[in-house]
């Protein structure tokens, strides 16, 4: 089946016991034993629950990986899949990456000594230089495109050379989702989702994907899933199933709408710089072509000098100002303040992730009521 139709039928297709076309939420935290130590394969529902497991068989059809595991947030997924490292052990980063991600490295996982080395991983030579030095590492985790600043990273040569050097290849595939590229194919390890994002797609869910192609890997997840406990509920599974159908069409929208906003951004003097992976101009052209079906929704934009963030962020009509993206609304946020306040300021403005940066997740409106709605806000937002 092709993913327009899997994205459909993938997963668990119905319900077996009624014919009913979705599979229903079950709601309930225990099952009831027939005789002392008879199940019907459930046991409680942290453990195993059939609405989570349909959006967990799904996910793992899209994504082509033997399995997968459903959390109750993005970062519960990531949480959980860091939590398969122990002391001593060190992580590779992307400079520019969501701020909770790194976050949780820095506050959490640093505590228990699980450390994190900065690395620009489109570079893939600098993947290599960390590896062949420091030997504790025992990961390259990327983001690609990253999280505000849209660096792509080749995610088959940094499989490739992690494999060499026995290192796992962990992807947060949150922003093209594997509509648009398929972390797993091209040779990673692990693939983790903000579901909240594109898959779930109309902002009323916060839930976390994991996939991987391994059995042990996915035993070793299992266990984390079941003994640290941070699973998604069944109403919300069930709500997850439902957004994923839509996917297709969605990203198909995403994208074009977010193609236009592109051609309107660069060709307005207002607009200093923008971040775009099918941009020519952007470094990674050429490997994302390679390793997408498409560039997403998200475009980040840099504005110029004589526009006030502040005053431009608060003028939109259309698109709505808050965090988050992938919902088919369009969100504009303001990446330094908002999503990546986590990042130290020196870190920040080094990479880019300046006062001027905006993020816009483009959603499936009208696209010229978007871009008269960008344009009313450089008008408002001009100093002078
Ligand atoms: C790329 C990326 N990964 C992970 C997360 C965390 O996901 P959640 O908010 O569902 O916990 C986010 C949230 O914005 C994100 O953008």
């Amino acid at each position: 089946m092709e993913i327009e139709s899997l994205v459909i039928h993938g997963g668990v297709d119905g319900d077996k016991a009624t014919g009913a076309v979705n599979v229903p939420i079950y709601q309930t935290s225990t099952y009831k034993q027939a005789e002392f130590g008879v199940t019907k394969g459930y046991e409680y529902t942290r453990t195993g629950n059939p609405t989570r497991e349909a959006v967990e068989k799904l996910i793992a059809d899209l994504e082509e990986g033997i399995g997968g595991l459903a959390f109750g947030s993005g970062m519960a997924a990531i949480t959980a899949v860091l939590s398969l490292f122990k002391s001593g052990d060190h992580i590779i980063i992307p400079d520019n990456l969501y701020g909770g991600t790194f976050r949780v490295f820095d506050k959490v996982f640093r505590n228990f000594n699980i450390d994190y080395i900065i690395a620009d991983t489109s570079k893939v030579e600098n993947i290599k230089e960390i590896l062949e030095y420091d030997k504790s590492v025992k990961a390259v985790y990327i983001e690609t495109p990253t999280n505000p600043l849209m660096d792509i990273t080749d995610i088959e040569a940094v499989s490739l050379l992690a494999e060499k050097y026995k290192v796992l290849t962990i992807v947060d595939n949150t922003f093209l989702t594997p509509y648009l590229q398929k972390p797993l194919a091209l040779g990673a390890d692990i693939v983790i989702h903000s579901a909240t994002k594109y898959l779930a797609g109309h902002s009323d869910v916060v839930a976390g994907l994991v996939v991987v192609k391994d059995k042990v890997l996915l035993e070793k997840l299992q266990f984390i899933q079941n003994s640290i406990g941070g699973v998604l509920s069944p109403f919300d599974s069930f709500l997850l199933v439902r957004g994923i159908k839509t996917l297709a069409v969605r990203m198909d929208r995403h994208n074009e709408n977010a193609e236009k906003i592109v051609d309107f951004l660069i060709n307005n003097s207002d607009i200093e710089k923008v971040y775009y992976p099918g941009l020519k101009d952007n470094p990674g052209y050429e490997v994302q072509k390679k390793q997408a079906k498409g560039n997403g929704g998200v475009v980040s934009f840099a504005l110029g000098q004589d526009i006030d963030y502040k005053k431009f962020l608060s003028s939109f009509k259309v698109i709505t100002l808050g965090e988050s993206l992938g919902g088919v609304e369009s969100l504009i946020c303001h990446p330094a303040t908002m999503t990546h306040a986590a990042i130290p300021y020196e870190i920040r403005q080094s990479v880019g992730i300046t006062d001027n940066l905006v993020r816009l997740s483009v959603g499936i409106e009208n696209v010229d009521d978007l871009i008269q709605d960008i344009k009313n806000a450089i008008d408002t937002g001009r100093i002078n």
